[in-house]
């Protein structure tokens, strides 16, 4: 599964669900008489059975099931009736069958012979145990182990309207037409809603299909249809048998869908999806990756997919971002299609994301279909691997294109953010069962530090044989359920034979990883000419221990290919000699090459000078994707008293090698480094030359690769030029404000689409077409409109101009908001300093106005001090609070102090570093006057302060976003 685009929705649904279950009890059971006669009669509901937990007794197993749905949802209408025949194996003495349901009517049900002729008892006693969702049916007799039975049961339910179950869902065509379609999502628990059912991960079972429904629809399942026949009104489209599956990947789509061929495929796959999408070509593109992958991931595994058939169902109404069931994936339809007429840049962008999406599901084929999880708390078995292959294999597919680098810009922070020391981080092999808690399993351990981990262990088996262990799981556990000791098997044995005698346990070390919660922080330290290694769980200083691979690059072996670990730190701390590690003791040292460990380092405050000094002298002798994590870890080392300290200069200075830097990774991580900064010093004497020094790592970039995309360039220098324009354009670089000023002047002018951003473009724009734009935006009707004119006209750098629009908050004639009024102020005050300024006297010159017209003028004033670096500004600050105060206004002064006692915390700490720093730099260094803007000094800034009020984040900001969601989603 993938949350994907739809992880709000999803969240809605599990806080509206909450835990239904936790308000019933276990005597809220309804006893349901028979109504029939019984062939062969039960004497009584005996003995009661008690259930202790969510899991299913095993006193049974399912051998096969036979399905019929009946749906109507043809015609717009939502009952359905289902009649499911379930072949039982009898494991424990016993008189009774457990079953899940949820959310169904059952009407009758008889019990057949093993062979499915003979009836022996109709209408069976059964009880309902909502708490549990237990179905116990209570046979005539006591049956003993291996009997062999066919329970029949009639139920009826309604197609679910929140995208659980089987659900139903409709779209508008284009004569504006309301078509109605049912599907399904069956993870994690919403089988038993469609059957009464085995419902759980590791019990697996052959289903034959069928559905009964309307003439004009088409219905597709797990498998190719084995018949269509006429009943009546009705079609029956009858499916072959699944192989043994767990019910959770069994899936339905009834619609009147079209379709398109997949191309370059080994077996038939078709992408549905409402006709005029198909029709308009929104597949095509999906129809194009759909083989490959699927070709890959076969060769990679060395093992079929076992399905004769794959189709590939976009749902304009889907809660995930795709659902992996076998031989019938579904998707969000943003997650599948999109129109080709779109710009050949957003295109790149929605290919990536396809192509990602596309492998995750198909990864899930093996890891999680052909082997499941033995119970949800393994379910990292599946989105582990989903999350590792889904870039690892598109990475094989499509050469070039880089997408492992995706997984270290979105996967590994993603995992190191949840796997803290908090109440959402446990251990990957974490046990629950209660169904409210079974999501838990489907977040950031189970999905990114799971495939985190796994990706170690490729490394550490190195590649090669970690795929051929992969082969030996699938085949050893073939349709199976596992647990991870059958994936250490497998790993093993590849392991053994490929490097024998190198004796290591990898049962012992993978469970190290998957039995504690967190990752260990590696602090390195050069003490008499040792280098001493030592681990704890980060943050924090809790005992976990793991056993860590450890790989290095010196100066004198900068081998930055070598991934596969040296030495092991197996203990809290470790010490190597030089010959052990082959370092001197003046080199730089770099653990964790290319970062495939789960793990980040702490360096010694000179072993950073060291990394630092080879990044300003030659910075290709370090691999970019530590160049890009050394950008992380030294903003950790400013930012955090527990790790070895780094000064802001020396930050300042591990920034100056990237006006050489054309890694766009290395860029990516550098944004928390260059947005503090940026924040930082806004309004101090300095900011001035931060621009400048910004520009004059920016400017020959673009100068070189240019400010607009050209067709067909590598999607890296695309990315490139995404990662620094945005801050060329803060740092008011005038060729940059240019660009983006023409395109705006276009879109303004002819009214024809065009991408800009609107504050860099809103620079330049003169006073008149300034003073049109305020006056038309007051009374625009468009929200959208609005909002992009209201949170950007503030990044003017006229100051008369910047009074007409904050003017335009006092106009109570207009149709602005209270809450847009107040994001006028807050978007403004901090896009210069001329802005800042501007805007401080604008609200001490309309305080009492202001305080009614704007909604909480409070946040108003914790926005401001966000802003907030001089002691002049302290002292307006400060009396604009005597003011509320007096006035009665409403707000909380000590929030807003805490505010700027924090920026002041900072520059007593940091500014005079960064002080010398810049007067070092200008008395070292005869730097090129960089291209001047029109008014160089006139500074401006990204981020608009952590209140809530604040719904824009500029331009720096928001491309970096944009691209990591894009890529992830
Ligand atoms: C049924 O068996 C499985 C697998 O051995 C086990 O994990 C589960 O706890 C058992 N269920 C119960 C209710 O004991
Ligand atoms: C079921 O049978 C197995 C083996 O016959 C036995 O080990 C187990 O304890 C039994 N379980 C129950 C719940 O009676
Ligand atoms: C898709 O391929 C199948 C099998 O080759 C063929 O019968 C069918 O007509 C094709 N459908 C479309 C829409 O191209
Ligand atoms: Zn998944």
């Amino acid at each position: 599964m993938w949350f994907g685009v739809a992880l709000t929705i999803l969240s809605l649904i599990i806080c509206a669900l909450g835990n239904p279950l936790s308000e019933l009890h276990n005597s809220d059971v309804e006893i349901v008489e028979s109504k029939y006669k019984f062939v062969e009669k039960a004497l009584e509901i005996s003995p009661r059975f008690e259930p202790t937990t969510y899991r299913l007794p095993n006193n049974s197993i399912p051998l096969n099931y036979d399905l019929v749905i009946t749906t109507d949802i043809d015609k717009g209408l939502f009952d359905f009736s289902g009649v499911v025949k379930i072949h039982i194996r009898i494991v424990n003495e016993s008189q009774e069958i457990i079953l899940h349901y949820r959310q169904t009517t059952i009407d009758v049900i008889n019990l057949f012979t093993a062979d499915g002729t003979t009836i022996i008892a109709e209408a069976l006693l059964y009880v309902q145990i909502p708490v549990y969702e237990f179905l116990v049916i209570t046979l005539p007799r006591v049956y003993n182990p291996n009997d062999e039975v066919v329970l029949e049961i009639k139920y009826r339910g309604e197609h679910r309207a929140d995208g659980g179950g089987f659900y139903r869902a409709s779209y508008v065509n284009a004569d504006l037409v309301s078509v109605w379609y049912a599907t399904t999502q069956f993870e994690i628990d919403d089988a038993r809603h469609a059957m009464p059912s085995y419902d759980e991960p590791g019990i697996r079972a052959p289903i034959q299909a069928s559905i009964k429904h309307g003439r004009t629809y088409t219905a597709v399942s797990n498998m190719d249809v084995e018949s269509i026949t006429d009943d009546g009104d009705y079609v029956i489209t009858r499916f072959f048998r699944t192989p043994s599956i767990q019910t959770y990947l069994l899936a339905f789509l009834v619609s009147d869908f079209d379709y398109v061929n997949a191309t370059n495929t080994r077996i038939p796959q078709k992408i549905y999806a409402r006709p005029e999408r198909i029709a308009r070509g929104y597949g095509d593109f999906a129809a194009s990756v759909v083989g490959p992958i699927l070709n890959g991931l076969e060769q990679h595994i060395g093992v079929d997919y076992p399905i004769s058939k794959m189709d590939h169902a976009a749902l304009n109404f889907f809660n995930f971002g795709a659902m992996e069931n076998i031989g019938l994936i579904t998707y969000i339809e943003d997650g599948l299609l999109y129109d080709p007429n779109t710009a050949q840049a957003s295109q790149e962008s929605r290919q990536r994301s396809i192509t990602t999406l596309v492998a995750h599901e198909y990864v899930h084929q093996w890891f999680g279909n052909i082997v499941s999880p033995a119970w949800w708390q393994y379910v990292w078995l599946n989105e582990g691997f989903a999350t590792l292959l889904q870039y690892y294999i598109s990475d094989l597919v499509y050469p070039g294109m880089n997408y492992m680098n995706n997984f270290v810009t979105a996967a590994m922070p993603r995992a190191f953010s949840v796997d803290v020391l908090s109440l959402n981080s446990w251990a990957m092999n974490h046990y629950t069962e209660e169904p409210a808690r079974l999501w838990d399993k489907f977040g950031g351990i189970g999905y990114q530090k799971s495939g985190c981990v796994l990706r170690m262990f490729q490394e550490v088996l190195t590649p090669a044989t970690f795929a051929k262990g992969l082969n030996y799981y699938q085949n050893a556990m073939y349709m199976k359920a596992a647990i991870p000791d059958d994936l250490h098997e497998g790993l093993q044995r590849a392991y053994d034979e490929d490097y024998p005698g190198n004796n290591l346990n990898i049962n012992e070390l993978m469970h190290s990883w998957e039995d504690r919660p967190g990752y260990p922080m590696i602090t390195v330290r050069l003490l008499n000419n040792n280098l001493v290694l030592s681990q704890r769980r980060y943050p924090g200083s809790a005992g976990e221990i793991y056993s860590v691979p450890i790989t290095i690059a010196t100066k004198s072996d900068p081998s930055f290919g070598r991934t596969t670990p040296l030495v092991w730190l197996h203990d809290e701390v470790d010490v190597f000699a030089p010959g052990q590690l082959n370092f001197a003791s003046d080199d730089w040292i770099v653990l964790n090459l290319q970062q495939v460990g789960y793990y980040r380092v702490d360096y010694d405050t000179n072993l950073w000078r060291a990394i630092i000094r080879q990044l300003k002298e030659n910075h290709s002798f370090i691999h970019p994707i530590n160049r890009a994590v050394l950008q992380d870890e030294i903003y950790l080392a400013l930012t955090d008293s527990t790790l070895n300290r780094v000064t802001a200069s020396d930050c300042m200075d591990i920034l100056t090698y990237f006006g050489k830097e054309d890694e766009p990774i290395a860029w990516s991580k550098a944004n928390a480094l260059i947005t503090s900064f940026n924040n930082r010093l806004f309004g101090t004497s300095r900011y001035g030359n931060f621009l400048e020094f910004l520009r004059e790592i920016t400017t020959p970039h673009l100068n070189a690769i240019g400010y607009e995309r050209i067709d067909f360039e590598s999607s890296v220098t695309t990315s490139l030029r995404n990662s620094i324009k945005s801050w060329n354009c803060l740092a008011l670089a005038d060729p940059c404000l240019s660009n983006e000023y023409t395109k705006f002047l276009q879109f303004y002018n002819t009214n024809t689409s065009a991408s800009f951003d609107y504050c860099h473009a809103l620079r330049n724009v003169n006073g008149a077409t300034y003073e049109a734009l305020v006056n038309g935006v007051a009374r625009d009707s468009s929200y959208v409109t609005r909002s992009n004119y209201l949170n950007n006209l503030g990044c003017s750098l006229n100051e008369e101009d910047l009074k007409k629009f904050l003017a335009i908050t006092l106009d109570t004639t207009n149709v602005l908001t209270a809450n847009e009024r107040q994001n006028i102020l807050v978007n403004t005050m901090g896009r210069s300093i001329i802005a800042l300024d501007t805007t401080i006297q604008f609200i001490d010159a309309n305080y009492a106005a202001l305080t009614t017209l704007v909604s909480s003028f409070s946040n108003v004033l914790v926005s401001l001090a966000a802003f907030v670096n001089s002691d002049e500004n302290v002292n307006k600050l400060e009396e604009l609070i005597s003011r509320a105060l007096d006035s009665a206004t409403f707000i909380n002064p000590s929030q807003i102090r805490s505010v700027y006692v924090n920026n002041f915390k900072w520059q007593e700490d940091n500014f005079e570093a960064i002080d010398n720093w810049f007067t070092s730099l200008t008395t070292t260094t005869t730097t090129t006057a960089p291209t001047q803007p029109t008014q160089p000094t006139q500074p401006s800034q990204p981020t608009t302060p952590s209140s809530a009020t604040s719904i824009t984040l500029s331009f720096g900001i928001s491309v970096a976003c944009l691209t990591l969601s894009l890529s992830i989603s």
